[in-house]
């Protein structure tokens, strides 16, 4: 199957210097693409900007967005009903909700910048792919993560039903060793039917190989 990996944070820019943006590292998302491109998979990984290299037998696209990120995601997916191929979309992103109305093309002078920053949304990719999976009937399946720092479970239950998802990753970030940056990781596996599957503290490597299964057994 084509599994279409996001990855890392968005950056969104006031200036060309300047930027609203998150910790995450991009570790989860590209084992989690790592192990699918080992299983024999056709991966697309869609990385915000960080410094890992390229797991092997994966196709890399970088962007540097939200948006970016939005329409790289949404060529990766296609049609696959029409495709013939079967999709699921594992978006392991810190995607920026918000970015700065404007963002001017020079680095603006301090004088230049007022102590107020007006923001505006950023469009949701899942719930964007989730309009997308009446009309593909069991081709698409979308999977998400949610990093929390209370009622994790509750929090990406709500998340899992809003967005259409297949099942979601809640990720409690206040956990030694889970969340940003770790090379390990503690999260819980959310399904829309309210089953929990807890996985222990482990590297996220190892997470990955739990997602994966757990990813395949959805077609
Ligand atoms: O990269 P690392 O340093 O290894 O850190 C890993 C991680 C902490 C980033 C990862 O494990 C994680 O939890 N990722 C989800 C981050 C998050 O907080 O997501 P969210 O709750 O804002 O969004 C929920 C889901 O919707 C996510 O799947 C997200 O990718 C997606 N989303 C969010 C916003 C948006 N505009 N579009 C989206 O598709």
């Amino acid at each position: 199957m084509k599994i279409v990996v996001t990855a890392g944070p968005t950056r969104e820019h006031l200036d060309p210097v300047r930027f609203l943006s998150n910790p995450s590292t991009g570790k989860m998302g590209f084992v989690v693409a790592a192990e699918a491109a080992k299983r024999g998979h056709n991966v697309v990984l869609v990385s915000g900007p960080v410094s890992l290299k390229t797991p092997k037998g994966v196709r890399r696209i970088d962007v540097v967005s939200a948006r970016q990120m939005c329409k790289e995601v949404l060529d990766a997916v296609g049609s696959p009903k029409d495709e013939g191929e079967r999709v699921a979309v594992v978006s392991v992103a810190a995607v920026a909700d918000w970015r700065p109305a404007v963002c001017a093309s020079v680095k603006l002078k301090k004088h230049q910048m007022s102590s107020e920053l007006k923001l505006v949304r950023n469009p949701d990719i899942l719930k964007k792919l989730s309009s997308k999976i009446a009309r593909n009937n069991g081709f698409l399946k979308l999977v998400g993560f949610a990093a929390e720092t209370g009622k994790p479970v509750k929090e990406a239950a709500r998340k899992c039903r809003e967005k259409k998802l297949s099942f979601i990753v809640a990720n409690d970030v206040t956990e030694p060793g889970a969340g940003f940056a770790s090379e390990t990781n503690k999260v819980s596996f959310v399904f829309p039917d309210a089953h929990i599957k807890d996985l222990p503290l482990m590297t996220k490597g190892k997470v990955a190989k739990f997602l994966i299964n757990e990813v395949e057994r959805l077609f």
